[in-house]
């Protein structure tokens, strides 16, 4: 394993009900099992569903998407049993997800979600249809009239089932008409949708603009206080978490995102990425804003989906890739070695993560003497000035031609002058 992971002992957040009593309290919704399993590849079996579904819970996520139960009996069998296992595993403090199925608006596809769902305490029936000129157009063949009809008969029926919460999306919102997406949203909400999802389906909006098409819907949808905002965006631009904290600053209070950031294409918006922007900075720069998610619980989950589905992570990935708290310039981690903060915004047990070496220092070709002198001395070799350059220049030249990062024992090989040779 690429890293040891600590777990924490901290208790689970409170549950914080589907309502809008804390203004500021943000609904993290995860879709890893649903959005993210439809990145090409990372198909995942029932029992590995299970075991995410319970990391996701103990990470404290609000909502977890467990599938598509129409899409194949194997789905529907995994919502089932996350939906009986997962949500009715209420915590001392009260805490059990939200288990929720993914349904388009037609009866047979809802049917199935509710069949998913209703074994959970508190089960959700996440319905959408296409909303931009282009998805009416060319893939439903109908008229936006017709939309708008299809959306509110099954918001009602998913209600009709017995359901109570009921979320609705807009697919490919980033791209409609926002007069028409204020009229079917407030259409759904009176046919009973409880959270208004809005998806930038193909990752088309930039950060400004999306937080503001979150704001114009707060402001022209009549109805909309009274339900969720919720945002959904793909990262076909690489703006998906920006848009997403662009969304939360504009008043969405539930934000959609998987682990890793897998998902259709180029992924979604990533948990961790997201969590720990809000953490980092919400406070200070989006009133206060915060989830309820145990952070110490990133780092094990995100090797979870990395084992499971078999998509690695960049090395240079935000918050859990394996250099997102390594430092390698001499100027870096000069500083690092003098005073952590200099160079880390985050530490890396925040996430869960512990590093074999307490400063985080990766000997490589642009590492300094101060580094190199700092490691020894770990090691227990005290050098004076001159055995120090020596070993510093050997150190420079094998990092240089190796182009690798030296561990411990090729250290203590310079040292002895055995293995690499100045060049
Ligand atoms: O990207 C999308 O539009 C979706 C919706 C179903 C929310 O995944």
């Amino acid at each position: 394993s690429r890293f040891s992971i600590r777990c924490s002992s901290q208790k689970r957040p409170q549950y914080v009900p589907n309502t809008i009593d804390d203004p500021n309290y943000v609904r993290i919704f995860d879709t890893t099992l649903r959005d993210g399993e439809q990145s090409p590849g990372a198909t995942l079996t029932s029992k590995e569903k299970l075991d995410i579904a319970r990391q996701l819970a103990k990470l404290g996520v609000d909502i977890i998407e467990a599938g598509f139960p129409i899409a194949s009996p194997d789905d529907l069998e995994a919502v089932k049993l996350i939906a009986k296992e997962v949500g009715n595993d209420v915590s001392d403090d009260g805490y059990v997800p939200v288990i929720c199925g993914l349904a388009r608006c037609n009866k047979a596809d809802i049917d199935a979600a509710w069949e998913g769902v209703k074994h959970a305490l508190r089960p959700r029936i996440h319905t959408f249809i296409a909303t931009s000129d282009i998805h009416m157009q060319y893939k439903l063949r109908k008229s936006p009239d017709e939309v708008v009809k299809i959306a509110s008969d099954m918001v009602s029926y998913a209600r009709s089932l017995g359901c109570e919460d009921i979320e609705f999306s807009p697919e490919d919102a980033g791209r409609s008409n926002p007069e028409f997406l204020y009229r079917i949203l407030e259409e759904v909400i009176k046919a009973g949708a409880t959270t208004l999802n809005i998806p930038d389906t193909v990752g088309y909006t930039l950060p400004l603009e999306f937080g503001q098409l979150i704001a114009n819907i707060k402001a022209n949808t009549k109805g909309a206080d009274n339900v969720i905002i919720s945002t959904h965006c793909q990262n076909d631009l690489g703006l998906a978490t920006a848009n997403t904290l662009s969304g939360a600053a504009n008043g969405a209070r539930q934000l959609e995102v998987t682990i890793n950031g897998i998902g259709e294409r180029a992924g979604n918006a990533s948990l961790e990425e997201v969590v720990m922007a809000i953490k980092c900075r919400g406070q200070e720069q989006m009133n206060g804003l915060r989830t309820g998610i145990q952070t110490k619980h990133i780092a094990v989950t995100s090797k979870m989906v990395t084992d499971y589905t078999g998509m690695v992570v960049q090395p240079h990935k935000a918050i859990v890739g394996a250099n997102a708290f390594a430092h390698e310039s001499g100027i870096h981690q000069d500083g690092m070695l003098k005073f952590k903060g200099t160079y880390e915004i985050l530490s890396p047990d925040d996430v869960g993560l512990s590093r074999t070496d307490e400063s985080g220092i990766v000997l490589g070709k642009h590492s300094g003497r101060h580094a190199l002198k700092t490691r020894l001395q770990q090691l227990g070799y005290e050098l004076d000035g001159n055995e120090l350059d020596a070993v510093f220049q050997r150190f420079k030249a094998v990092a240089e031609k190796k182009k690798v990062k030296l561990l411990d024992e090729d250290l203590e090989a310079l040292l002895l002058d055995k293995v690499f040779q100045p060049s």
